[in-house]
């Protein structure tokens, strides 16, 4: 019998998924002030648990108050205890309520953490974003304690995750955050164990693992987010990321999931980035074209002993199967079409449907000059994250229990959502103890 997106997987922890389709990590901004799990955030993966994919990731839950990638982040840090513990229980009865896996994507957001939440964020090194706007302050160089704060950090999140019922952890060490950054040539200067050659580089990520795998213990998943490749020149490289497989087979990594780039080349929405492209995907078929880091699996997957998820793109039943029919991929990341239509698993695992809503091709501030493939810079950003605020605005009625909204236009959603942001660092700022 050929594997299928409705073939259930059993991973090494024990875990199993009663189905290959997973949603992907999304960000879901509904933390309250001082970002602890809400009522909205049961609604929503209700929801998407009624959706029937295997396995649920949640938006990135960060281990540091001080470094969020949105205001509206959950955080487990030092002070969390047992009232987090019976929130996040919540979020774990609602999110497994119809035999989904329910694992937590743990962060740090590092140099990436916007500048409404901290204008001199810890980086490996200072090297500032290079993105037009002003949105992201510059960052300053980690001392060595400071690093260490941050694997004891993704080993509390574990011990909490398992505490509340999670199945397991993602650490993401994707899209260039704090640890994607740190395996960066171009982020990460450092002279010290923590740069440098790649050993060097890899070693929070390894550290980073092996707490989680120690706090968790063998039967609860760590599985880990890489990136393919930056996609920038002199960045972490697509060699890069096969050697950094090659050291996970040895830390009992239950799956890795493949994504690529990072705010300064947004790939994982299969974006043009503001850079020059630099190590272009070659997409040789179809299927390559659909999900855009395809061919990048199969060559981490024959240096992998751990199974793939692969995210980005996918979006047919046909692309879907033949990628788990030939082991390219393990599980399949959907994220996008999820915000929209949570049924959407459900639907493809029933052959209700032949494929999900490309949303992203319709997507765009104006037309021409003022769309996605503007020459003019900004405009280019300001489309890339005017998309953005469209999925988080369907994201935010969703966990409202409403309809989405796939009228809504897109400088309207971005422009609700910056205000949003705003309101609500002044909320959180006022939370800070
Ligand atoms: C609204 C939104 C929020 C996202 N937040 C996260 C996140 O918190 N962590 C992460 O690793 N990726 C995040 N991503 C990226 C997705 O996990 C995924 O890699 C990307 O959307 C490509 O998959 P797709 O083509 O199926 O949408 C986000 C994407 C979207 C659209």
């Amino acid at each position: 019998m050929p594997v299928t997106i409705n073939t259930p997987l059993t991973l090494q922890s024990g875990l199993t998924f009663p189905n290959r389709l997973v949603k992907a990590a999304m960000t879901e901004g509904l933390a309250d002030p001082r970002n602890r799990v809400t009522d909205a955030h049961s609604t929503l993966y209700r929801r998407w648990a009624e959706g029937r994919a295997g396995g649920l990731i949640t938006g990135n839950v960060q281990i540091d108050r001080q470094h969020l990638e949105r205001v509206g982040n959950v955080v487990i840090d030092a002070s969390a205890g047992d009232h987090e513990i019976g929130l996040l229980s919540r979020w774990v009865a609602a999110a497994k309520s119809k035999g989904a896996a329910f694992i937590m994507q743990v962060s740090h957001a590092g140099r990436q953490t916007p500048k409404l939440v901290n204008p001199r964020p810890a980086a490996p090194s200072p090297v500032a974003l290079g993105l037009p706007g002003g949105q992201f302050g510059e960052p300053r160089a980690m001392t060595q304690d400071e690093i260490r704060l941050v694997v004891e950090g993704f080993g509390r999140a574990t011990r909490l995750a398992k505490q509340a019922g999670f199945d397991g952890v993602q650490v993401h060490a994707a899209h260039g955050y704090l640890l994607s950054s740190f395996l960066s040539p171009l982020a990460n200067r450092r002279e010290d164990d923590w740069g440098g050659p790649l050993e060097n580089r890899a070693r929070l990520l390894a550290d980073c693992v092996r707490e989680a795998k120690i706090q968790g213990g063998a039967a609860f998943s760590v599985s880990v987010k890489l990136n393919s490749a930056d996609f920038q020149k002199g960045g972490f490289s697509h060699h890069d990321c096969l050697m950094v497989i090659g050291m996970l087979n040895g830390l009992g990594v239950d799956f890795v999931e493949i994504s690529g780039g990072n705010y300064e080349q947004p790939r994982m929405m299969d974006m043009d980035g503001l850079e020059p492209s630099f190590e272009e995907p070659k997409h040789s078929s179809t299927r390559e074209r659909e999900a855009y880091f395809l061919s990048y699996a199969k060559s981490v997957q024959d240096r992998a002993s751990m199974p793939l998820m692969v995210t980005g793109g996918f979006r047919t039943l046909a692309g879907m199967n033949a990628a788990v029919a030939t082991g390219e991929a393990d599980l399949i990341g959907i994220g996008r079409p999820l915000c929209v239509d949570t049924a959407t698993p459900k639907k493809l695992l029933s052959g209700e449907i032949e494929a999900a809503d490309r949303w992203e091709s319709r997507l765009r501030i104006g037309p021409g000059i003022f769309g996605p493939n503007s020459p003019i810079k900004l405009i280019k950003a300001l489309n890339g994250f005017g998309a953005q605020g469209w999925y988080y605005e369907q994201i935010r009625l969703l966990a409202a229990d409403k309809p989405a909204d796939p009228e809504l236009g897109v400088l309207q959603a971005f422009l609700a959502h910056q205000r949003r942001e705003t309101s609500g660092a002044k909320a959180w700022r006022a939370a800070m103890p």
